[in-house]
């Protein structure tokens, strides 16, 4: 055995989503930043092309991230639509977190690889952040919904006309028991050929 299976298998079923309303004030390091960032460029990757790129908010920039999908919403929504709890979760949300993160997808110039393995590899990328969090003991939330995936959204992170927003990333010490989820057994999920 070249690792601890104990070890990677307890890290892999300890990950957990937690949502910024359950995080603590208390704030992520710079540092455990950097590491969990770090985790994410040893991705998989078609090509080595990289894909993954990633927007870093804190502090007041998470004020303006907040004010930004709250306006997007509102813009993109009918009156008879418009969902006031949705507007106050979109603006206040980002900073319940010392940090959130976007996750997003650059896609290759000549597009040699097909997207989908691209998107693929972003996702690899987040699984290993989120890992990676789970061993300092943070809650993570990866957020998607029809703001991020906007072009409104791509403008608002620099973004190229290819390129895409995966999701918002949350990290945050939890203010919570630490949850517990199941899975469906391995037979639900295999077809196994001989
Ligand atoms: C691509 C992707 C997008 C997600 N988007 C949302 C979302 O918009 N809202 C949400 O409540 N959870 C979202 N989730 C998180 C799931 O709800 C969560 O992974 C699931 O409940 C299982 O919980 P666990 O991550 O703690 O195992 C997303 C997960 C993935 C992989």
């Amino acid at each position: 055995m070249k690792h601890s299976l104990s070890d990677i298998k307890a890290l892999i079923q300890d990950r957990r989503t937690i949502k910024p309303e359950d995080f603590k004030p208390r704030k992520v390091l710079d540092d455990q930043l950097r590491e969990i960032l770090n985790s994410a460029r040893w991705a998989p990757t078609h090509g080595m092309t990289e894909p993954w790129h990633f927007v870093i908010f804190q502090e007041n920039a998470l004020i303006d991230l907040g004010k930004f999908m709250a306006d997007t919403y509102n813009h993109a929504t009918s009156s008879e639509e418009f969902n006031q709890k949705k507007f106050d979760k979109l603006l206040n949300r980002p900073q319940l977190s010392s940090v959130v993160i976007a996750i997003c997808m650059k896609r290759q110039e000549i597009e040699k690889i097909p997207e989908i393995e691209e998107i693929e590899a972003v996702a690899c990328a987040v699984q290993n952040m989120h890992l990676t969090a789970t061993a300092y003991g943070l809650g993570g939330y990866w957020s998607s919904g029809a703001v991020c995936y906007s072009e409104e959204m791509k403008t608002f992170l620099n973004l190229q006309p290819k390129d895409k927003c995966l999701g918002l990333f949350y990290l945050g010490y939890p203010n919570i028991d630490w949850p517990k989820k199941h899975r469906k057994p391995l037979e639900y999920k295999t077809e196994w050929r001989k």
